[in-house]
């Protein structure tokens, strides 16, 4: 089982964009792998659309998104079709195609008494240092609210450049919290636009970015 701030499995494999290796091609950016269960299905079309029409917003956070189920790569390329129809935006990030469930198994993305033989709706983030910072399961008819992903990621690259956390259901331009690792006078000066206290463990800041 892959756990937080693990390094993720490195792998090789056929997509829709030809052999891409996980490693090489996130190069020094972030990215998103995540699977769906099968092709011309309802949901997954829907969510292959929403990352399709979401790419300039992965783009703007340094993301490439990376999708995954155990249909061939010809029938991802027949589906795609499909996904440009709903979206109105081609496939524009690789689907992997893994037939032999080697990558589904690296990630654990089989659960058998949710579907005994295809990929559940895993999603993982993973860092430039190639650390795995968020990973979600979906069951198969409850698809992904992408909007979500696009929150965690904005404040994970927030808490990565500043001492700070987010709190519940932050979105980027509303106030952070300070970290714990630095005292009141030493915050006021490293969020010069001031710092509120509301209890000595729970102090706000404006959005530093
Ligand atoms: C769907 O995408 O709609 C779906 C796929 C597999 C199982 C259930 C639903």
């Amino acid at each position: 089982m892959l756990l937080l701030g693990d390094l993720v499995p490195d792998f090789t494999a056929e997509t829709t964009m030809g052999t891409i290796n996980l490693y090489e091609w996130l190069g020094d950016g972030w990215g998103i792998l995540f699977s769906h269960p099968k092709d011309f299905t309802p949901v997954c079309t829907t969510e292959l659309s929403e990352v399709a029409r979401l790419k300039p917003e992965f783009d703007r956070r340094d993301t490439k998104a990376v999708g995954l189920s155990v249909d061939s790569a010809e029938s991802h390329l027949q589906w795609a079709g499909d996904i440009g129809d709903f979206s109105g935006t081609e496939l524009n990030f690789p689907l992997v195609a893994d037939p032999k469930r080697e990558v589904a198994e690296l990630y654990g993305m089989i659960h058998p008494r949710e579907l005994e033989t295809l990929t559940v709706r895993s999603l993982f983030i993973i860092d430039p240092r190639k650390r795995l910072r968020l990973s979600i399961t979906y069951p198969a008819a409850v698809g992904r609210n992408f909007s979500e992903i696009l929150r965690v990621l904005d404040a994970l690259q927030r808490v990565d450049r500043f001492p700070i956390s987010t709190p519940a259901n932050w979105s980027p331009g509303q106030e952070v919290i300070v970290s714990g690792s630095l005292d009141d006078s030493e915050a006021r000066v490293s969020f010069p636009a001031g710092v509120r206290i509301v209890k000595p463990y729970l102090r706000f800041t404006p959005d530093p970015a």
